[in-house]
């Protein structure tokens, strides 16, 4: 792992930053209800287990984007911790082993082509920022760790982002997704 990628521990349990408003299991097996949700970044800690349960991920390199996709999601995405962007939402996704077996270009047409994920997304950009953290090949229970902040004027654009994204061939393939809406303890 080089120094480009940020690595994060997401701890459910009675502490941390995040105070959890609610968790939905959209697929396949939740995760324990918790209070609140500390989110680590940095080195992963070896030390005693905290919490409920820990959820570790890595940001990592794009797989599927073209250059002209690239390019647009660079101008109209926003950075994350915007003060006006109040509501959190981690979504840890776990996708089939029919998924994994696919080949790069088949994946690409199914997430794309055929899903429209990029063009369904960039539709809530720059409303919502987002980053997707990587898990699979950490051994974790889920494949990705998915993280949005948007303001508040933007949540019904955002839920009907999920509703489209649920709908497609691409979530044919989500075999786990829990979704766990935050909001900060503490002003930024
Ligand atoms: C907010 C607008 C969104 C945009 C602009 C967007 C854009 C993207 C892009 C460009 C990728 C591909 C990254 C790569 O090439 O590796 C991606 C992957 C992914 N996104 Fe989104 N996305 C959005 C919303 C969402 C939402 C709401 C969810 C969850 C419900 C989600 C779940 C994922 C997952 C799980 C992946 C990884 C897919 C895989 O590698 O198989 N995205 N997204």
């Amino acid at each position: 792992v080089t120094d480009d990628l940020k690595r994060v521990t997401f701890v459910g349990g009675g502490r941390g930053q995040w105070i959890v408003e609610s968790m939905e299991a959209l697929v396949g097996r939740g995760l324990r209800r918790v209070e609140r949700v500390a989110v680590v970044e940095g080195p992963f800690e070896y030390g005693p287990r905290q919490g409920a349960w820990r959820l570790r991920g890595v940001t990592g390199h794009e797989r599927y984007v073209t250059r002209a996709e690239q390019e647009e999601l660079r101008r109209r995405s926003s950075g994350l911790g915007r003060t006006e962007a109040t509501r959190t939402v981690l979504i840890p996704i776990r996708k089939t082993s029919a998924w994994w077996e696919l080949a790069q270009d088949e994946r690409r047409a199914i997430f794309e082509e055929q899903s429209h994920h990029i063009q369904l997304g960039l539709r809530s950009l720059p409303a919502v920022a987002r980053r997707l953290y990587h898990s699979r090949e950490l051994g974790e229970p889920f494949d990705f760790l998915t993280w949005f902040e948007f303001a508040p004027a933007a949540g019904e654009a955002f839920n009907e982002l999920l509703r489209e994204l649920r709908r497609t061939t691409e979530w044919t393939f989500v075999e786990r997704e829990v979704e766990i809406r935050l909001r900060r303890a503490v002003p930024p």
